[in-house]
């Protein structure tokens, strides 16, 4: 096991009933002037917002509406310009992943007088890790990211075709994780969000620490989780338990828990981030088409045969004694279990129909994730495109 350090400081909240019992205080602590932060039209048709503007009556609530998925640069400016025009006191994320990941970025820019697109690629000596953060409260509706009790923002430049990830100093301050607000979560958005828990889990599983059976034990329990509820939560979107599982989940994978003691960097993610940034495809549904593709091209690595065939065995219940043909049938069986959520699995099923932008996909790719460095299984500009071209 290598040595890490483990902090986090957010305050979850989980259960139904919370919000109309909690919020005010939770939000008051911290001010009376709150940036309000929200996506499309979802919390609305839900009933959400009237509520928490019920339950914030008495603040002084500004609003930043409109977070679009993938979120833009456009309304992390939009929230920085606003936060500080009315010097607001903490900001309020009520939404999915890009909602609370652009108000984790607005947090940090409301301290920053230049453009905040500095923030996300540390530019013109822009660095979050040394400004100031306003507190970030955040009410989740869509389990995936992880957002909710981590450090990072991935942010959008439709422009310049670049997707990044950013830290931040905090993690959210409160997160109030209700999944009774998952259960309008449409089903496209439901699988995407379950592809995204269980690769933000294969990619931490996958690794060339030996021998650290907490990390390895905690990620096996928590696929066997994704696998097993998200398609209940597809059949029945009103599942408690499924739906509680699944946010939990989420929340577990990526809060920085199942990763300690391992060294090493993640694959998949920095190929998926170039197939939204170009193309604005949903995150999960990327991360789908990719995943066994990506492991196909791993196993061909004969030192990945062992740690494969223990996924198949551990997680799908592989009874099978061989392990190379053990390691294979876990990754029939990973992307069988992709197709049957409904995914396309194929870049052409997801509009993307020619190789005009591989090249600089799997440039950017490698260069972003250093995937020819820290990768499970090195990964070349070539390799990257070859990827992506098993992907069509
Ligand atoms: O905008 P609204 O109307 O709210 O609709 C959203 C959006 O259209 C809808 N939705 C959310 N909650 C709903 C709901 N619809 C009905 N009922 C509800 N309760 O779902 C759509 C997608 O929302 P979004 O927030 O984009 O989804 P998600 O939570 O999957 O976030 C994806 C973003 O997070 C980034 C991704 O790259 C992507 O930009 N990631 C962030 C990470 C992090 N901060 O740690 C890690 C991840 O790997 C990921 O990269
Ligand atoms: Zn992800």
């Amino acid at each position: 096991m290598e040595n890490f350090s483990f902090k986090n400081d957010t305050d979850i909240r989980f259960g139904t009933g919370r919000i109309e019992s909690e919020l005010h205080d939770a939000v008051a602590q911290f001010g009376d002037k709150v940036l309000l932060v929200y996506g499309g039209h979802s919390i609305k048709k839900s009933g959400l917002y009237d509520q928490v503007k019920n339950v914030l009556s008495d603040l002084k609530i500004v609003e930043l509406p409109g977070v679009e998925p993938n979120p833009k640069i456009a309304s992390v400016r939009e929230g920085q310009k606003l936060a500080q025009e009315n010097d607001v006191d903490v900001v309020l994320a009520v939404g999915g992943g890009s909602v609370i990941d652009a108000s984790k970025v607005i947090a940090s820019a409301k301290f920053y007088q230049g453009d905040p697109w500095d923030l996300v690629v540390n530019a013109n000596g822009a660095d979050r890790m040394k400004l100031d953060q306003l507190p970030v409260v955040d009410i989740l509706t869509l389990s995936a990211t992880g957002t909710e009790m981590n450090f990072g923002s991935v942010i959008s430049n439709p422009e310049t075709h670049q997707k990044f990830g950013t830290g931040g100093p905090h993690t959210p301050a409160i997160s109030f994780l209700d999944p009774k607000l998952t259960y309008t979560v449409s089903k496209w958005q439901t699988a995407a969000g379950s592809m995204d828990i269980f690769s933000h889990l294969i990619e931490q599983y996958f690794n060339r620490t030996e021998n650290n059976d907490v990390s390895r034990g905690m990620i096996e329990g928590l696929m066997r989780s994704v696998l097993k509820w998200a398609p209940v939560a597809l059949d029945e979107p009103s599942n408690y338990d499924a739906r509680a599982n699944l946010m939990w989940t989420a929340t577990m994978a990526l809060n920085g828990i199942v990763r300690s003691g391992n060294k090493g960097g993640w694959t998949v993610h920095s190929l998926e981030h170039e197939l939204s940034a170009y193309y604005d495809i949903t995150h999960g549904v990327g991360l789908g088409i990719l995943t066994p593709r990506w492991m196909k091209f791993a196993l061909k690595d004969s030192s990945t045969t062992a740690l494969f065939a223990r996924f198949g065995r551990q997680v799908f219940d592989i009874q099978e004694a061989d392990d190379q043909k053990a390691a294979e049938a876990a990754i029939q069986a990973t992307y069988n279990w992709i197709s049957k959520l409904g995914f396309p699995m194929t870049l052409p099923e997801v509009d993307i129909k020619d190789e005009t932008n591989f090249d600089a996909m799997a440039a950017s790719a490698v260069k972003t994730g250093s995937l020819d460095k820290v990768a499970y299984v090195t990964i070349r500009v070539d390799d990257a495109k070859e990827i992506y071209r098993e992907s069509m």
